[in-house]
């Protein structure tokens, strides 16, 4: 049998990525559990409530202390803003002590905060006055970093200020699958764009202002989007697809603007306001031109699919997605990464085929720093309630009992031995052993 050990840079980073709305439960005051509420907008009518309990089971002590034990060196979490400040003018200091108890958790359980300030939820104060349209978006947000930057800055240095505002903004207003479920409001996706844009470069000169070595960046969603014929429409609408979705929002932070067939954002302060890239990658997708949104996405026929049909294992798509992000010449770090799989054997070939392109893309010298597995413990998928299952431990919903998938041993040895070893390939992932040693 082949021995290889394909190794890691010393430091790297190994962890796991979850949100506040997705494990902590009762969450009363923001615009998903309104969502949740209304009947039809999520799979089974499911709610995000009890969920893995973070919150009123204070459940985040057992999953942090499996993450550690299980070799993990960091978490990225999201505080919820409508925890923080229930209106607009009051501040819940209690909850600010929630999370700054939570951080010191994990630093003593030997875990590394990255905190995320912003995971697709928002307080209902601010959705009643517009959401992310009022003009004002911008300066509540920089008001809430103004309260929670200096609360937690002594733990930690690592920012994400808003996660994946392009799945926000396309699921907002483009899908409808998000609140506020608008559809096709073109307008109004790019002022949602260019309001976080805003948000996030106020958010940004405020952490450097109380933290001079802060790293901060936003966390972006990239789809991998390929053209499915050489038709020009298809390919121009490949193109569209990728600079609308992969690139609109970090063009702005890398160069104050952003332009490709009507849409333009130009928001010059936000120039220059990342110290990394944040990668979230899935999946790669077809395009092909059509006006009917469902029909212009595909996935390759005979691609291997996720339970639900979510996603497709694009490992080469991977490859990809990381020149992507090391092409904007900033460190990167793959915020989140994972896949719905509750019965496993999927998401064992999926981490052994992406953390095989993860390896080759940073021994070809990409500056990739770190890997936050998504998720830890299966969470509510928001539209898609609880009919998927992400994470590397098992949530039974009903009785909150978590069980472990032999996912989590096989990224317990990649991160314990800071490589992917032949040896664990052959044991969880087979498949990706042969294929990778084949020739
Ligand atoms: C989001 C997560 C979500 C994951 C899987 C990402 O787009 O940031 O909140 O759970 O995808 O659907």
């Amino acid at each position: 049998m082949p021995t290889a050990k394909f190794l890691f840079p010393a430091k790297f980073t190994w962890g796991t990525a979850t949100s506040s709305h997705q494990v902590e439960g009762n969450n009363q005051n923001n615009n998903w559990t309104r969502w949740e509420q209304q009947p039809g907008n999520i799979l089974e009518n499911a709610s995000a409530t009890p969920g893995p309990d973070w919150w009123n089971g204070g459940r985040w002590r057992e999953d942090l202390t499996r993450a550690a034990d299980a070799g993990q060196t960091a978490h990225r979490f999201s505080i919820e803003w409508s925890r923080i400040q229930p209106t607009p003018d009051s501040w819940d200091e209690s909850a600010i002590e929630f999370y700054r108890e939570m951080m010191r958790g994990m630093i003593q359980r030997g875990l590394k905060p990255m905190v995320t300030l912003h995971h697709f939820t928002d307080p209902l104060w601010f959705t009643d006055a517009g959401g992310w349209l009022n003009p004002k978006a911008p300066d509540f947000f920089r008001r809430y970093a103004e309260k929670v930057v200096p609360a937690l800055k002594e733990l930690t240095n690592e920012w994400i200020t808003i996660n994946e505002p392009n799945v926000y903004t396309y699921n907002g207003y483009i899908t409808g699958a998000f609140p506020p479920g608008k559809k096709f409001a073109l307008r109004s996706a790019v002022t949602c764009l260019r309001h976080m844009i805003q948000a996030h470069a106020a958010a940004y000169e405020i952490i450097h202002q109380n933290q001079p070595d802060a790293a901060v960046s936003i966390a972006s969603n990239y789809m991998d989007f390929l053209s499915k014929t050489s038709a020009a429409s298809d390919r121009w609408t490949t193109t569209f697809f990728d600079r609308a979705f992969n690139r609109s929002f970090l063009d702005v932070l890398m160069h104050g603007h952003f332009g490709f067939g009507p849409m333009r954002l130009n928001v010059k302060e936000a120039r220059g306001t990342f110290d990394f890239v944040g990668l979230n990658y899935y999946t790669g997708q077809q395009v092909q031109f059509s006006t009917d949104l469902s029909k212009a996405m595909s996935f390759p026929a005979g691609a291997s699919l996720s339970d639900t049909g979510f996603l497709a294992n694009e490992p080469d798509s991977f490859a990809n997605a990381l020149r992507y992000a090391s092409s904007y010449g900033k460190p990167v770090i793959v915020t989140e990464n994972g896949v719905e799989n509750d019965e496993d054997t999927f998401r064992r070939e999926y981490i052994g085929d992406q953390i095989y392109q993860l390896w080759r893309a940073v021994s070809s010298g990409l500056p990739i720093l770190g890997y936050y597995h998504w998720s830890l413990v299966d969470n509510f998928e928001w539209e898609r309630g609880w009919t998927q299952r992400f994470g590397l431990w098992r949530l039974d919903i009903a009785t909150g009992k978590r069980e472990k998938r032999p996912s989590v041993d096989f990224y317990a040895a990649i991160c314990k031995k800071n490589a992917l070893d032949a040896e664990d390939l052959k044991t969880y992932a087979p498949v990706v052993f042969e294929r990778i040693f084949r020739d």
